[in-house]
């Protein structure tokens, strides 16, 4: 090569880099806003009697009844009444699934615990957020001996096409108990329980110990009495919220989190012997909590060689994974940069990776560590701060369609989202009565809908970067509360370093 072509080519190089380098500051995004809209949206998802305070306001209150009528043989439970009434719907339809809602609460505890002190003015929003969880977790946990884990007949629900606000299909309430277990469930409960009490320990010291104690408590209920909720509870779950990866990792998932709020050798040990069940390195979200394990573990053992290695081996398999650079990678990118991995509501992969590889790169920073792939594929710190950075960047709007995936934020995002309260007439706009089949022709329309469920992130574009916009395509349409949960921490982390 001579000395022309050497320059040219260096020359060419460092305008690709420039462009590169001038496309990505080109995108401004309001951390910010999204910050308080991200946290928004868990208002317009909140089922039950909604405070004063609500602020998304063509949500009204509903489901007012959950719990009141029991029917024994759908739930291994003899009490007849019990208060349900409250917690999250988890997407676009109107049933309390308690898993995911247990796994959001669990996120948006963590987001806090990371980033809570970037958060500003939102802290106070995000709390409420996480309050709104937990108090649905003590009455789904409150009589011991049984978790309740799903509210709602999913199929009725499904058949329906209306407003959480009017809903008169069957409101069945199904718990598992000793003779039916459901580990799983009642797992990810206590760790909703223990990291959220880390957070009102600050705040509310006698809520957090209350938390707490209720953690313990189910804890031992999902410990001493194993199975999955599959079995138990089967098509109550099941296609919805099958329990596919077992309930192995939330006992150990619910152990570390215990082990981080109460620092008692007896959560440490547990880890220590149940952490041979936990081996998806390459997995993280509302089924599996593995790599999450490895990485909230790598931190709580970081100054110490007990027991270290293993987590923080496993956590870097996670990591290699995940870079696209990387000779082991796992998952696939669209052209325009989103992560992908099989699977309808792609985004929540996107959220939880991105919101790992931030907390990770933060502990990396203080053990001043970089991660070897291998293949000469060194990553440090930042460079796992800039894939987070990138995924973010792209939900706000930065790729090919230049949209935002996230409703109400910037010029274009989606306005045909499955949902079925922010597509219905609100009860503002239309007080009477809507009834299932009303609904179809609303669902059917090509208008944009008529209430903007703000802060709300969709399942995403497909892996060629397109998205259609139709409220039918619920894998793509639909937003669920364990997309925004890690959200919430990352937009925060932004926020205060943007650049
Ligand atoms: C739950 O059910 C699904 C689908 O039937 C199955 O693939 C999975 O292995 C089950 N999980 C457990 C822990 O039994
Ligand atoms: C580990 O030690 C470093 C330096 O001594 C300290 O800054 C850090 O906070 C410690 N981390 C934990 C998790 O204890
Ligand atoms: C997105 O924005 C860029 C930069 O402003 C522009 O060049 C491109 O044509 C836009 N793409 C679409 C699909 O609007």
């Amino acid at each position: 090569m001579g000395l022309t072509q050497r320059l040219v080519k260096v020359l060419v190089g460092s305008i690709i880099l420039l462009s590169v380098t001038c496309r990505s500051r080109s995108w401004k995004h309001d951390y910010g806003e999204a910050l308080s809209k991200s946290i928004l949206f868990f208002e317009g998802q909140r089922s039950g009697k909604l405070p004063p305070t609500q602020r998304i306001i063509w949500r009204k209150d509903s489901a007012l009844q959950d719990g009141a009528l029991l029917i024994p043989h759908h739930n291994h439970f003899s009490h007849r009444k019990v208060d349900l009434v409250g917690g999250y719907y988890d997407a676009g339809d109107n049933v309390k699934f308690i898993f995911p809602m247990a796994f959001s609460t669990t996120m948006l505890a963590w987001s806090v615990v990371e980033f809570g002190k970037f958060m500003g003015p939102d802290l106070k929003h995000a709390i409420d957020a996480i309050h709104w969880g937990t108090e649905y977790l003590l009455k789904a946990t409150s009589i011991p001996g049984f978790v309740f884990a799903v509210v709602g007949d999913p199929y009725a629900d499904h058949n329906c096409w209306q407003r959480p606000e009017d809903m008169d299909t069957p409101r069945p309430a199904f718990a598992v108990s000793r003779d039916h277990p459901g580990s799983e469930v009642s797992a990810e409960i206590a760790a909703a329980l223990a990291a959220s009490s880390i957070v009102f320990r600050k705040f509310h010291i006698g809520y957090s110990s209350r938390l707490l104690k209720r953690a313990i408590m189910v804890f031992d209920f999902a410990d001493k009495y194993r199975g999955s909720y599959n079995d138990s509870l089967g098509r109550w779950v099941c296609p919805f919220y099958c329990d596919f990866s077992g309930y192995q990792d939330e006992l150990v998932w619910a152990a570390a989190w215990l082990f981080k709020a109460t620092r008692l050798p007896y959560y440490l040990d547990y880890i220590g012997q149940n952490i041979h069940n936990v081996r998806n390195f390459g997995e993280f979200g509302w089924d599996s909590k593995d790599a999450g394990i490895n990485v909230l573990v790598s931190k709580l053992l970081m100054n110490s060689s007990f027991i270290s290695e293993p987590f923080n081996l496993n956590a870097n398999k996670f990591v290699c994974a995940v870079l696209p650079e990387s000779p082991s990678v796992s998952v696939s990118y669209s052209p325009g940069g989103l992560l992908f991995k099989p699977g309808g509501s792609n985004m929540q992969h996107a959220t939880t990776f991105s919101f790992l590889f931030m907390v990770y790169a933060g502990y990396l920073k203080k053990a001043n560590k970089e991660i070897d792939c291998g293949n000469k594929v060194i990553a440090s710190p930042s460079r796992l701060k800039r894939l987070a950075r990138g995924q973010v960047d792209y939900i706000l709007g930065s790729n090919p369609l230049n949209m935002s995936y996230m409703v109400g934020y910037g010029p274009k995002f989606p306005e045909r989202i499955h949902h079925r309260g922010s597509s219905l007439p609100s009860v503002n706009q239309q007080p009477g009565h809507m009834d299932c089949e009303e609904g179809s022709f609303y669902f059917g329309s090509p208008n944009p809908n008529p209430n903007l469920l703000v802060g709300a992130v969709v399942g995403g574009p497909d892996i060629k970067d397109s998205y259609t916009d139709s409220r039918a395509d619920y894998a793509h349409s639909e937003p669920t509360t364990y997309i925004n949960a890690p959200l919430v921490g990352l937009l925060a982390y932004f926020k205060s370093n943007p650049s």
